[in-house]
């Protein structure tokens, strides 16, 4: 893995996103940084190294065209579509499960990282002419494991969202391998952030440690794979 490579990150601004960033600064890699607010990203402001803070709402097609338009071609190296959202860890009688929770729970997590996808695609391409070696992450969930949802019974919206992040995952994949881009989908672990509680298993920086060696490891040989942040390869 030649350095310093450029690094898209999507929902930057805190979470494993954050983590990612300050990681890949420290590391000495150049770090997009995509947040829905850069007024209020006070923790992303704080962190040095070679950073630009962009807006970028994934849902909204015009954040999306101004990020790309800025980009202007220039080659990334690492696109993670990172930005999530959940809403309601119960079952059927959760009230979190609106249909406006649905609409954004599926937006954000399905279309978020397509639409991410298509704005960045030509700057992960640039990369290929390069000769360089770029790749796509997508952070999906084993919450979106269909073999693994069997016994669960819980977390409707998230978990369909994930499956379906997944799948996009695997066929992106299949039509970018041509175009020398690899793609995997991830789960990051359980981790302590506002999504998964200060009961979670892992804290963000044993998350974003292993995505990221997950990340460097990821080769057009082994597009469409779905694991976590340790290797360990999950059932789709
Ligand atoms: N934490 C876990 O245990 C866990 C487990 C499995 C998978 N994941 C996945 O890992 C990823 C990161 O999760 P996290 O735990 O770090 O979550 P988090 O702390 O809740 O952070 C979520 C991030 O997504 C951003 N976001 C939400 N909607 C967005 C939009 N429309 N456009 C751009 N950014 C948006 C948020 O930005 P704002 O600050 O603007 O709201 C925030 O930066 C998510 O995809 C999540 O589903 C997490």
């Amino acid at each position: 893995m030649s350095h310093p490579q450029t690094v898209c990150i999507t929902g930057a601004g805190r979470g494993v996103g954050l983590e990612l960033t300050r990681r890949y600064l420290e590391r000495g890699d150049r770090v997009l940084a995509g947040v829905r607010s850069p007024e209020t990203a006070d923790a992303l402001a704080q962190l040095s190294g070679d950073i630009e803070i962009h807006r970028l709402d994934v849902v909204d097609e015009a954040s999306l065209a101004a990020f790309s338009d800025r980009l202007a071609g220039a080659a990334i190296d690492v696109v993670i579509a990172n930005a999530g959202v959940l809403f309601g860890w119960g079952g059927l009688e959760d009230p979190a499960y609106t249909a406006e929770s649905w609409r954004e729970t599926l937006m954000v997590n399905v279309f978020g990282p397509f639409a991410t996808a298509q704005a960045l695609a030509p700057n992960l391409c640039a990369a290929a002419a390069a000769g360089r070696a770029p790749r796509l992450a997508i952070i999906a969930s084993r919450m979106g494991s269909t073999a693994e949802v069997i016994g669960k019974g819980n977390s409707y919206s998230y978990r369909a969202s994930k499956a379906a992040a997944v799948n996009l995952a695997r066929n992106l994949a299949a039509e970018l391998k041509s175009k020398g881009v690899a793609v995997g989908a991830y789960h990051p672990g359980w981790v302590r952030t506002d999504m998964g509680g200060a009961g979670a298993d892992i804290s963000v920086e044993e998350s974003a440690a292993g995505l990221m060696a997950r990340f460097d490891a990821l080769t057009l040989a082994r597009s469409g794979v779905f694991e976590d942040y340790l290797g360990a390869s999950i059932a789709y």
